[in-house]
Order: C-alpha cells, then sequence, then structure tokens
C-alpha cells in the first residue's frame, strides 16, 4: 500500500448499540486517514442512528442502511461496491464488537505492499484468541482444517474476518457472486483470490471476544459452511481428476 492509497474501514452492525462508539473511536484514533462505513441492517436497538450521530459529527465516517438482517456476507457485498464506487484504494472488513483491535490495523496494511490481501490471522505464530470458549475455538480450528483438506489451501486462518483487501482483487473477483453467509463469504473470497492469481498474506492477529452484546454465529451458518465447503472440495477432486485423465 502506498501512502497516497485511501483506506475504507467496512463495519457491519447487527444489535452493537454497546460497542459502536467505541469501535468507531479505537478505529479513527487508530488509522486517522482511514474512513469508516458502517453497514447497519436496520438494527432494532438503534446502533444505526448512534452511527448516523457519529456520522454527522466526523466527516471520515459514512452509514449504510440496510432494512433487513440479511447476513455478514450480503452487508459486506453492499459495503464493497459503495467503496468501490467511491474511489477507495483499500477495503478492510473488520468486526463491530472489539474482537478485531483497531490499533493492529497498520500492521494489516503495511502487509499489504507486496501482497493484494492481507488476512488477519488467530492461527499463525504469534496470532492468538483470548477469551473464547473451547467449543468455539475447537470449531474455528476444525474448520480451518477442513478447508484447507477439502480445498488445498495453505493458509492457516481462512474463516477470519479482519482482513485488507486491495480494490484490484476485489475489481476481478465477482464478489457479489459469493456464497453470502458467515465463514462460508470469508471462504470463498479466499478462494477465488487465489485462483485469480492474487498473492494473499496472513499476519498475526490477536482476536478478543466480545465483552457486550452477542454473536449472531449459528449453527444454519456453520451448517451451510460445512455443505459449501464439502461441494467445492468435491467439484476440485473432479477437475484434478478430469485434467489427470485427460493428459
Ligand atoms: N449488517 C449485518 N448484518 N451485520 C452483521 C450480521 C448481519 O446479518 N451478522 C453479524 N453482523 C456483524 C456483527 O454485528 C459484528 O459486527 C460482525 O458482523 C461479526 O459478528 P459476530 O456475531 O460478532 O461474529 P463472531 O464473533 O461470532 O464471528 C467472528 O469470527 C468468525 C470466524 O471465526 C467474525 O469475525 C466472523 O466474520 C468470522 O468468520
Ligand atoms: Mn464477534
Amino acid at each position: 500500500m502506498t501512502a497516497s492509497e485511501q483506506v475504507l474501514v467496512v463495519i457491519p452492525t447487527y444489535q452493537e448499540r454497546d460497542n459502536i462508539e467505541e469501535i468507531l473511536h479505537r478505529v479513527t484514533t487508530a488509522v486517522p486517514t482511514a474512513h469508516v462505513l458502517v453497514v447497519d441492517d436496520g438494527s432494532p436497538d438503534g446502533t444505526g442512528k448512534i452511527a448516523d450521530e457519529m456520522a454527522a459529527a466526523d466527516d471520515r465516517i459514512d452509514v449504510l442502511h440496510r432494512t433487513a438482517k440479511n447476513g455478514l456476507g450480503a452487508a459486506y457485498v453492499a459495503g464493497f461496491a459503495w467503496g468501490l464506487e467511491h474511489g477507495y484504494d483499500v477495503l478492510v472488513e473488520m468486526d463491530a464488537d472489539g474482537s478485531h483491535a483497531p490499533e493492529q490495523l497498520p500492521r494489516l496494511l503495511e502487509a499489504l505492499d507486496g501482497a493484494d490481501l492481507v488476512l488477519g490471522s488467530r492461527y499463525v505464530p504469534g496470532g492468538s484468541v483470548v477469551n473464547w470458549p473451547r467449543r468455539r475455538e475447537v470449531l474455528s480450528r476444525g474448520g480451518n482444517l477442513y478447508v484447507r483438506v477439502a480445498l488445498g489451501l495453505t493458509l492457516r486462518d481462512a474463516t477470519g474476518g479482519y482482513r485488507a483487501f486491495h480494490r484490484r482483487v476485489l475489481d476481478r473477483i465477482d464478489y457479489a457472486g459469493v456464497a453470502s453467509q458467515g465463514y462460508c463469504f470469508q471462504v470463498d473470497l479466499v478462494r477465488r483470490a487465489l485462483e485469480a492469481g492474487f498473492t494473499v498474506r496472513e499476519v498475526p492477529i490477536t482476536f478478543v471476544e466480545r465483552e457486550r452484546g452477542e454473536s449472531k454465529m449459528s449453527g444454519d451458518i456453520v451448517r451451510e459452511a460445512f455443505l459449501l465447503v464439502g461441494r467445492w472440495g468435491l467439484a476440485r477432486r473432479r477437475e484434478q481428476l478430469r485434467s489427470a485423465f485427460s493428459r
């Protein structure tokens, strides 16, 4: 990333009333030149209204209001489209609940020198997870192992949600066509970036479980990820067999 490139941090929110002010404050303090787009799915708790008030007081903050809770993937698709349209060079994914420390963002952005996509990674040396219940960590590590085996990826953390994309990646891959839910959306984006020949680099992060509000991760999201990754894995094997026999 060069100094003149403009960064947009996209923060999806649903029911984050107790977190939104703090995260916006931390982002604009940690990287004062970055702009922020909050993508709120009409949170009944008034998250969108708080974000609007902060946006009115700070030119670096914008809010995209959507009418229904349509999932994390759909929120990012809308946020990326907005960011690309507005000419941003780098688009960052970040949770609103404080799990992704804005203070670590400069390290992700630095790593974009010589990479097209940088993943904040919990599972490379130096990375960690703080305060997750055992079963959640087992699910996450298991999910990543499954992704590595099924898709043949060498990445340690392909399901995480703290990332920096250079816009050339989003301009090229059909990001709006990705499977649009939790884990799966994240995996699909990385997979498409690698297939298109982009360089993906992992940088260690410390993921800290939220202290306020609730996770929106659900059994449905996990099941959907399991099915879709399995399907992509099968398609990949079939393709490998086909090219082996047609040689
Ligand atoms: N607009 C919108 N719409 N935002 C949403 C929705 C939605 O339907 N669902 C979740 N969010 C927002 C939350 O408000 C939060 O800011 C962020 O997305 C992450 O949601 P969490 O519910 O806190 O996710 P998590 O902590 O369980 O999962 C995290 O780790 C996963 C990998 O282990 C996230 O970082 C995921 O992206 C990641 O895949
Ligand atoms: Mn969270």
